[in-house]
């Protein structure tokens, strides 16, 4: 009986160096538990003689009713300080800088259809547009490429139906235009086309872009001048030079193909140029009279131009891009260095 309060102090001193719930429950066991030692010493109170007894057991009960506050307050203690250590690994520093939502930007040939529409728009020309599904008729037939003619051959055409194409070229675009406006006409037409052909330089869905002029006395050295300007502007070059080498185009007469001096090496020939100190660009020629015809313009008195350039074409000289793939594949390694 006379280790009662040591059995009290000795209680109190293991609680307080747990810190740990279930090891705190284990160690109440040993006091208050079915054969603790504050237990035991319960048990022994039947021994004694009754007026022992009574000063003894209220002496046990003091104890057992400490060491249960003690433990009470112990388990409270470890619960705050789980707690707390929880909210300390949570805690928000609220004064960090952000970290920022990151920036989209203009697609590299969305940039450049802007770029070339500024130029034109400049000198008079008005953007319109047209459908990518055609009929035959719009694509090829107004354009004065007749069934079985062999031009349709060199545009590997896809076929939506028997009677619906996907365009091939931004040219059936004049025609919509011209059937709905009287002349002058001065327009740029951009757009999406389609063909049949995929590696570096092709896709199976690439841009182009239109340009048209129709008026009293528009003549081959008006495109002359519009295109080399363009071209002088577009790749911030005064002294770019652009020749005009005679191709062949159904739809016009007579017909040019357009080339630049390469960007790259200036004329010195390069890899991008194949060595031959130019680089291909579009077709232009001045616009056959049988187009005209066809959407009931009088040839005796309106003459015009058109020409076509590749727009991803422009934007991969521009920006010196060697893969017309990665325009098209949304790599945001890519794309983000245009942001
Ligand atoms: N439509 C032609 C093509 O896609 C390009 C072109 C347009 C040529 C206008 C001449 C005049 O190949």
């Amino acid at each position: 009986m006379e280790n009662i309060e040591s059995i009290l102090n000795q209680a109190l001193h293991e609680f307080s160096a747990l810190e740990d719930p279930v090891e705190l429950e284990q160690a109440k066991a040993r006091y208050l538990g079915k054969s603790g030692s504050v237990t035991e010493l319960l048990k022994g109170l039947g021994k004694l003689d009754p007026g022992d007894r009574r000063e003894q057991g209220a002496r046990i009960n003091r104890v057992k009713e400490a060491i249960e506050s003690a433990l009470s307050a112990r388990r409270e203690a470890i619960q705050e300080a789980k707690l707390e250590k929880q909210l300390a690994m949570e805690a928000l520093d609220v004064t960090l800088p952000g970290r920022g939502s990151g920036m989209g930007g203009l697609h590299p040939v969305t940039k450049t259809l802007e770029r070339v529409q500024s130029i034109f728009h400049s000198i008079g020309f008005t953007s319109v547009s047209g459908p990518e599904i055609e009929t035959d008729f719009y694509n090829f037939t107004a354009l004065n490429i007749p069934e079985d003619h062999p031009a349709r051959a060199m545009h590997d055409t896809f076929y939506v139906d028997a009677d619906h194409l996907l365009r091939t070229h931004t040219s059936p675009i004049q025609i919509h235009y011209m059937m709905d406006h009287e002349p002058p006409v001065k327009i740029i037409a951009p757009g999406r086309v389609y063909r049949v052909d995929s590696d570096a330089t092709h896709s199976p869905m690439f841009h182009q872009i239109e340009g048209l002029w129709v008026d009293e006395h528009v003549s081959f050295t008006h495109l002359k001048g519009v295109v080399s300007d363009f071209l002088q502007r577009f790749f911030e070059r005064e002294k770019l030079k652009v020749r005009f080498r005679p191709s062949f185009f159904p739809f016009t007469e007579p017909s040019a193909e357009i080339d630049m001096g390469c960007v790259f090496c200036e004329g010195q020939g390069c890899r991008v140029c194949s060595h031959t100190g130019w680089l291909e660009v579009g077709g232009c020629g001045m616009v056959h009279p049988n187009v005209l015809k066809h959407v009931g313009f009088d040839t005796e008195k309106y003459l015009g131009f058109a020409f076509g350039m590749g727009l991803d074409r422009l934007a991969m000289l521009r920006y010196g891009v060697n893969d017309l793939r990665l325009f098209f594949t949304n790599d945001l390694r890519f794309l983000k260095q245009f942001e």
